[in-house]
This record gives structure tokens, sequence and C-alpha cells, in this order.
């Protein structure tokens, strides 16, 4: 067994250049699938560090490090590194709030990313005592539809690699830097989406018996749809069903053409999400229909359910707890309903993804996920790249 106690020691030596790294990152974020020069920086930085840098898409990298007998083992670490369309809010990101307007790191990739980076140093500066190869994976297009983890595996190229395990973390601000929350089996939900077109016919507010309002079968579509979890799925089985943007109308006295919907599904397999989606459509067209309106439905298949891998889930708890003591872990019991496209790899290679805690009231880490003040503690790079480290040379 590899002494794993100075792992700690050694990434609190490294935390102030993966700070200087994440600083910068959160100041020039870009949105997925444009992360051009934040993979400049990611490759000159890899090379530099003796790895072998592949780029199979236009943005992202793939680094391998080879060690002794390189096909022995060949251990795969993710971190994903776009950016959302936010304007970005928060006092205690005063310091290093985002140059560009509208677009910001609210989702803590560029922590992954930081993160990543510092344990691809020490994984570097171990390379003696590494056997077998480390791929790590630094993937672009996690927020969008399909997913730069879909499109990576497309490419083929961590087939062509032999990756026979992976791995791969998320910030987490519901508990302290220091924790991770670690579960086997269903953690994250598949997240599909869809688009509604309400037609109906415009006119004068004054005269709606001769218009038909495509706002009020709107509202009425809205409502019913919150019935479709409640009374057409199974009691026992997850799923969620969210209008998160609705869009129609003018003017205070003008009764419009049309009115936009966009939402998300969520659940844990195809027929959950199937049947939800084929009642939002029946929902939709049955009551644009009575008004004598029309409705059309899109549907974009998202990303599958992360479904974690019981074996390399029991290595990882193993391993996190030589690394951060026992006290550190948490099993979650719980999955949770917010999708990741790291789904994609693990429906090839055995895998799990874990949670890393970065919550506290110091740094305002406080918010959820894609809030406009979400913060990272970045002291929760110090336990993320000292695990990630060890898990590359014994996960
Ligand atoms: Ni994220």
């Amino acid at each position: 067994m590899i002494d794993f106690s100075q792992y700690l020691t050694e990434a609190e030596h490294h935390f102030p250049e993966m700070i200087q790294i994440r600083r910068r990152l959160h100041q020039h974020p870009e949105l997925s699938y444009m992360e051009f020069e934040t993979t400049r920086f990611l490759i000159d930085h890899l090379a530099n560090l003796g790895y072998e840098v592949l780029k199979p898409l236009e943005t992202g990298c793939v680094a391998v490090l080879k060690g002794k007998s390189p096909e022995s083992r060949i251990v795969a670490l993710r971190a994903d590194i776009d950016a959302l369309p936010i304007q970005e809010e928060g006092e205690h990101k005063k310091a290093f709030m985002s140059k560009i307007d509208g677009v910001a790191h609210c989702c803590g990739h560029d922590i992954h990313t930081a993160n990543l980076l510092g344990a691809a140093r020490m994984i570097a500066d171990k390379k003696v005592e590494l056997e077998g190869t480390v791929v790590l994976i630094f993937q672009p297009g996690e927020e969008k539809i399909p997913g730069g983890g879909k499109l990576l595996m497309d490419a083929g190229t961590l087939q062509e690699l032999g990756v026979q395990r992976i791995y791969g973390l998320h910030t987490f601000p519901y508990m302290k830097p220091g924790e991770i929350a670690v579960k086997s089996g269903p953690l994250m939900a598949s997240p599909d989406e869809f688009r509604l077109t309400i037609h109906g016919k415009g006119g004068h507010a004054a005269a709606p018996h001769i218009a038909v309002d495509p706002i009020v079968i709107a509202a009425q579509v809205v409502t019913s749809l919150q019935s479709i979890v409640s009374r057409a799925l199974d009691p026992t089985e997850p799923g969620v069903v969210t209008v998160g943007k609705i869009s129609g109308g003018s003017a205070h006295n003008v009764i419009p053409e049309r009115v936009e919907m966009l939402g998300t599904i969520r659940s844990f397999n195809e027929e959950t999400a199937n049947l939800i989606s084929s009642r939002i459509e029946q929902f939709a067209k049955g009551l644009a229909e009575a008004h004598g309106g029309s409705a059309e439905y899109y549907f974009d298949e998202g990303y599958p359910p992360v479904i974690n891998d019981n074996e390399v889930t029991s290595k990882l708890l193993e391993i996190a707890e030589n690394v951060l003591g026992a006290e550190a872990i948490h099993m979650l019991e719980k999955p949770v309903m917010a999708g990741e496209d790291f789904a994609f790899y693990q429906k090839k290679f055995p895998g799990t993804f874990f949670f890393l805690g970065s919550g506290s009231e110091e740094t305002g880490s406080v918010h959820s996920w894609h809030h406009p003040k979400y913060n990272a503690d970045e002291n929760c790079m110090k336990n993320g790249s000292a695990l990630m480290t060890a898990l590359a040379l014994k996960g």
C-alpha cells in the first residue's frame, strides 16, 4: 500500500498555484464548446508538466502520462471546463470577478479544472512510482446538449487509449471543504429538455372573443403539467417537470400570436422520461386545441443518468479513507436530480462520480449550482487534488 499521508501536505504546498489558476479561469470564462483560450492554457500547462496532450475535439484536451508497464492499469480522471451564460454577482468573488459580460463560472468548473491541474503536477512528480497510465480529461461542453462527454466518447480516443476505470467529481455547496459525498448506484438524474410553442390568434386585448389567447392556454398548460408527476407517475419513481422559461406578448393591450416555453424533464430511466414527455405533449396539444389554437412540441434527449459502479466506488472509498480520513466521507442516501454528462463515460467504462464539499459561510459559498452568486470555497482543492492524485496512482 502506498503511504498517502503526505498527499494532503503536498497539495497544501501546491495550493497557491491552484488558486492562481482557478482565479485566472474564473476571470476568463468561456461558454460550452467555445473554450478556446482555456484549451490553449491547458495544453501549454500540461505539456510543460511532461504529459502527452491529445486534442480529439475542437476544445478541451486529453493528457496522458505513462508509468511502469503502461498497459497494466489505465485510469482516467475527468474535469469539465465550460462556464455558463449567467451575469455574475457576489461580494465574495470581487477580487476575481468574470471579465466577460454575461458569462461566468457559476457551476465550479473553474475549480474542477484547477483542481485536476494541481493533481496533474503531483502525479507528474510521482512518475517513478506510477504503475500503468493516467489519462486526464479536460472536457468541454458539460452544460450544453449533446454534452462534451458524448462528443469525446464518439471520437473514440478514450477507447483507443484503453481506459479501464474513470473518476470524476463536482463541487458540492452542501458540505464543507475537506468532506466528500459518495454513493453507489444511481447518483444523478437524466436531464432531457423540451420546447413548446403555443399558437393562438393575435388581436386587440379588448376583443378576446375574436382572438385565441396563447397566454391563457400557456398558463393552463403550465398548471396542468404539475399533475404529471403527481398523478401519472408511479409514486415511488423519481421525476421532475419544470418550465424554466416562458415568453410571449409585447404590450398590455395586445393578444400575441404565440407563446414559447422551455423546460426540463428529470428521471432515472428512459420509460419515465418517455412517459413524462408524451404527457406534456398531450396536455399542450389537447389544451391548445380546446381553445382553438395549436401547440408544437419538441423533445431534446439529454444525458443518461449517472449510475456509479459498485466496485469502483468501493475503491474510491478505500482510497479516500486513507487520504482524507474516515470522518471526511459521507455516504449519500438519495440521488440528486441534477444531471451530468459524466454518464456517457460510465456507459462504456466502470466509473464513479462523487461530490467534493465546497460550501462555507466565510467565502459566501452558500448558493446552489448555477446561481449568479455561486462560489466554491477554494480550500476544497487541497482535498480534491490530493484525492485525485491518489486515485491516479492507486484507484
Ligand atoms: Ni457543473
